[in-house]
């Protein structure tokens, strides 16, 4: 009889990604068995609160309140709710830190123990920092940690091997993976160009249909494809936190403040300056012009816009670029995320990655994939 490998997990972060990599988990159960592995969730912690098995060396959340996790984080609720539901303890905001590192330096030494961010917070990168001194394992669906500081990133980066986060850039798509895999061969990486967000990459491909700027990102708000404010996908932000990740990957030692972002409103229609009702109806409306005109223009070269994040030697940049019509990126349609890789290999013709690269299901689904990746390290 073959044993099973058991890999314990604690879960930051229980909102939408959080949630459905609890149910891949649960649902995967006989699928890993088959393959002699079975994931332990030992605790699953929200904002303020951690839930814990009774004895994390012995002991796993059952498969009956990890689904009365995902109902109650479903409802909004406090996870306080759960000691109801058999073996568990709850811990509370302050405990917090000091409960993940007992855990951490008890389980390393034992069984091992991967810390899985699927938190949406900047404050995750310090507790992951010392459970990767302490020798567990770190899987992020969470961009902040790595987007943090050089020393903050040297840190969670200083085992590669116990390292994994395919889900920080483009959600499932294999983007890491296949950077990784590249650098290890010796391919120079020399090009990256990528529309690496569905909705910058819905808005632009329908203003080049020649409708306005102001119809499109309501159209995108009402299918659920931006933030609530629209301008956390329009300021650039969150593709400049992906582009920063692949550069460090590729060896560039730079911060955010390196990278050149355009924002595609001013700072005066920004969050402090009008309310999300106030940019919707009147802001947006005056930025229509301007980019019909770019659109045009760009056109007339047989080029469209599109917003893409650029990394060429030492320029890292996000923002709206021409490009041309007939090429991977131009050929994009609706929310997909395109990457097109140029190296030694890839010279003339660029290694193309897409698909879907957002939404809960395919995000956690990156992130299970990643877990069962680093199996090798458990006992
Ligand atoms: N959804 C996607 O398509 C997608 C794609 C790629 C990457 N991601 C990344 O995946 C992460 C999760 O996304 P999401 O959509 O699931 O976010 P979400 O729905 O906002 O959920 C975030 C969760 O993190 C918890 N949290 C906040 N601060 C925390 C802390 N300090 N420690 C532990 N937990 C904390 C929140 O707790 P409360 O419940 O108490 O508020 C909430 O449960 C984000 O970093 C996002 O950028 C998402």
């Amino acid at each position: 009889m073959t044993t099973m490998k058991n890999i314990p997990l604690i879960l930051m972060g229980c909102g939408g990604v959080g949630q459905q990599l609890l149910q891949h988990i649960v649902s995967c159960r006989s699928f890993h068995a088959k393959m002699g592995v079975h994931l332990r969730v030992v605790g699953i912690c929200d904002s303020k609160s951690m839930v814990v098995s009774s004895d994390v060396l012995t002991r796993e959340l059952n498969d009956n309140l990890i689904s009365q996790v995902c109902r109650v984080k479903s409802n909004r609720s406090s996870l306080s709710t759960l000691t109801a539901f058999g073996e568990c303890q709850v811990f509370m905001d302050s405990e917090l830190r000091g409960k993940f590192l007992d855990i951490a330096s008890l389980l390393s030494k034992v069984t091992g123990l991967a810390f899985v961010d699927c938190s949406a917070s900047s404050e995750t990168v310090g507790v992951l920092a010392q459970v990767v001194d302490l020798g567990c394992c770190i899987v992020l669906a969470n961009k902040k940690p790595l987007t943090s500081t050089m020393e903050d990133y040297d840190k969670l980066v200083s085992h590669p091997r116990r390292i994994r986060h395919e889900s920080t850039v483009g959600a499932g798509l294999p983007v890491i993976a296949s950077l990784n895999r590249m650098i290890l061969s010796g391919d120079p990486v020399h090009r990256i160009v990528g529309s690496l967000s569905g909705t910058l990459g819905y808005v632009m491909s329908e203003v080049e249909d020649g409708k306005p700027l102001s119809q499109v990102v309501k159209a995108a708000k009402s299918l659920g494809y931006t933030e609530p404010d629209p301008r956390d996908d329009l300021s650039g932000m969150d593709v400049a936190r992906k582009a920063l990740i692949l550069a460090r990957l590729l060896g560039r030692r730079i911060n955010m403040g390196s990278i050149k972002i355009e924002s595609l409103y001013p700072e005066e229609m920004g969050p402090n300056a009008m309310s999300v009702k106030d940019f919707l109806s009147t802001g947006l409306p005056l930025l229509d012009k301007d980019i019909g005109e770019r659109v045009r223009k760009a056109s007339l070269y047989g080029n469209v816009l599109r917003y893409v994040c650029m990394i060429e030697g030492s320029r890292v940049e996000v923002g709206i670029q021409e490009l041309p019509k007939d090429s991977p990126l131009g050929r994009l349609r609706g929310s997909d995320n395109v990457l097109e890789i140029y190296s030694r290999c890839y010279g003339e013709q660029p290694l193309v990655i897409q698909g879907a690269g957002a939404g809960n299901d395919t995000t956690a689904a990156g992130v299970l994939a990643d877990i069962l990746d680093i199996q090798d390290l458990f006992p």
